[in-house]
């Protein structure tokens, strides 16, 4: 059997339910929602029925279904009763009028079929598996809708808005399909999506102009979307994450993002490596590195792509705003004047003490949680040591692999006591995590003998006693 999926206008339709239990009433919010002239009857009647009755919603009649009750000026009839005998009677009776039927759970008994909806008014999808499998169309749509921004609707109000405005301003149907698709993924997009409709039709608007203007060459306006990767697991991005990723035209991605977040992309987006290599454990810490130059480039190849008209994803490792540089690539593509969509990841402390099963906070240990660089420790001297061994925190420290030995005696010197539990969690939440516990004196030689490599975080504090290995 196959049922055509069709929008049915029900708008002052009549419709009728035979039955009244909670089959029926799921079926009747959907009639609701389409606005129908719904009658109900039934001999017994649920409270949730009587309650829609009592509002003004439908009308009730409490009697047993009688063939008569079928007349032509019907739209539609549902039979929600779970007697066989009955169904059949409806069934014959809608025929034999020519009605629409839907015996629910009888695909034999059906001249249509309730889908699994996902609702994003006015966007509405159907999933249907043609009565074979009801339970698998709504795992399907369970699927769907984890896809989709729960406001999609007000992109729709959006594109309405414009509609009339883009269709003058681009009589040629290509010029227009492309000005959607660019702006269906660009910050006006994603303002709309949050709720921001002024915010949305004014940016979309600067885009239409733009594409209509020589001087811009009708080149729109593109955007750029920061996004956090997280620390490695590829679950544990955002939503948001994913809905970027999966528009993007360029992924401009670090060494630290997991590249099977890529996977996620649309098959011709183009995918640009851009990791910067930091010095190696075992390296002299004032070791020269050319890592600014690098984020110089990387700048430069953010706001070329934009410059071209490509909406881009700056993918980074972890969290953009911690240890990130974020902040900066932001500064930059706000002056070259573009729009940047910030998007959080999470940082790799609170990825390694989730996988690590260390509780940042805890009651009576630890109130407050520092994160700080131990990168280039030799020449950072406006580190408060006293504060860093202060009982009473926890804290968190990235990079600190090469200067471990420096770090740790340094908060000996100024007080923290030798016995302080302190774990190092290499490539958190990844497959090959490895977690190391130890306390302040011996974690740098327990590091040093399990060749830590990978990007670490050290984390200090009574907390890292709560762990259960
Ligand atoms: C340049 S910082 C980037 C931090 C990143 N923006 C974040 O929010 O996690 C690089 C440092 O982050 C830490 N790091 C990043 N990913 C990690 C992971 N999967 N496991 C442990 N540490 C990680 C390490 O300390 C590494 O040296």
């Amino acid at each position: 059997m196959f049922f055509l999926p069709l929008y049915h206008n029900l708008a002052g339709a009549r419709c009728l339910v035979i039955g009244a239990g909670t089959t029926a009433v799921r079926k009747i919010r959907w009639l609701l929602r389409a606005e129908a002239d719904i009658e109900v009857i039934s001999p017994d009647v649920s409270p949730a029925i009587k309650a829609l009755a009592n509002a003004g919603k439908l009308k009730v009649t409490t009697a047993v279904f009688d063939p008569g009750q079928v007349t032509p000026d019907l739209r539609l009839i549902i039979s929600a009763t779970n007697n066989r005998d009955v169904n059949r009677f409806v069934y014959d009776a809608a025929i034999k009028a020519g009605v629409l039927v839907n015996c629910v759970d009888q695909p034999d008994l059906c001249t249509f079929i309730f889908p699994a909806i996902v609702d994003r008014s006015p966007i509405l999808i159907a999933i249907t598996s043609m009565g074979n499998a009801p339970t698998l169309a709504r795992v399907v749509r369970g699927w769907i809708e984890a896809q989709l921004s729960p406001n999609l609707g007000k992109l729709a109000d959006l594109a309405r808005s414009l509609r009339d405005r883009v269709k003058i301003e681009l009589p040629s149907v290509d010029a227009r399909k492309a000005f959607w698709e660019t702006l269906f993924r660009s910050a006006a997009a994603e303002s709309a999506m949050q709720g921001n409709l002024g915010d949305a039709k004014t940016k979309a608007e600067a885009m239409l102009t733009a594409t209509t203007s020589t001087e811009t060459g009708g080149v729109p306006q593109a955007s750029v979307a920061l996004i956090g990767a997280g620390p490695g697991d590829p679950e544990l991005i955002t939503l948001k994450a994913l809905r970027l990723i999966q528009s993007a035209d360029v992924i401009l991605y670090d060494k630290l993002a997991n590249p099977a977040i890529l996977d996620y992309a649309r098959r011709d987006a183009e995918l640009e490596f851009v990791g910067k290599q930091g010095p190696k454990p075992g390296s002299p810490p004032t070791r020269p590195d050319n890592r600014g130059n690098q984020q110089f480039s990387i700048n430069d190849a953010i706001i070329g792509h934009a410059r071209a008209g490509r909406n881009v994803v700056r993918l980074k490792g972890g969290d953009p705003f911690i240890y990130g540089r974020g902040g900066e690539e932001m500064e930059q593509v706000l002056e070259a004047g573009f729009e940047v969509i910030m998007v959080p990841g999470i940082t790799a402390a609170l990825g390694a003490a989730s996988y690590a099963g260390i509780p940042l906070t805890y009651r009576n240990l630890s109130q407050s949680v520092r994160f700080v660089t131990g990168h280039r420790v030799e020449n950072v001297v406006n580190l408060d040591w006293p504060e860093m061994g202060r009982r009473d925190q926890t804290l968190v420290i990235y990079m600190g692999l090469v200067g471990l030995p420096t770090i740790l005696a340094k908060l000996i010197e100024h007080g923290c006591e030798v016995e302080r539990p302190a774990a190092l969690i290499e490539n958190a939440t990844w497959p090959e995590q490895r977690v190391i516990v130890a306390t302040v004196s011996t974690l740098a030689d327990m590091a040093a003998a399990a060749e830590v490599t990978g990007p670490s975080v050290v984390i200090i504090g009574d907390v890292v006693a709560k762990r259960k290995s």
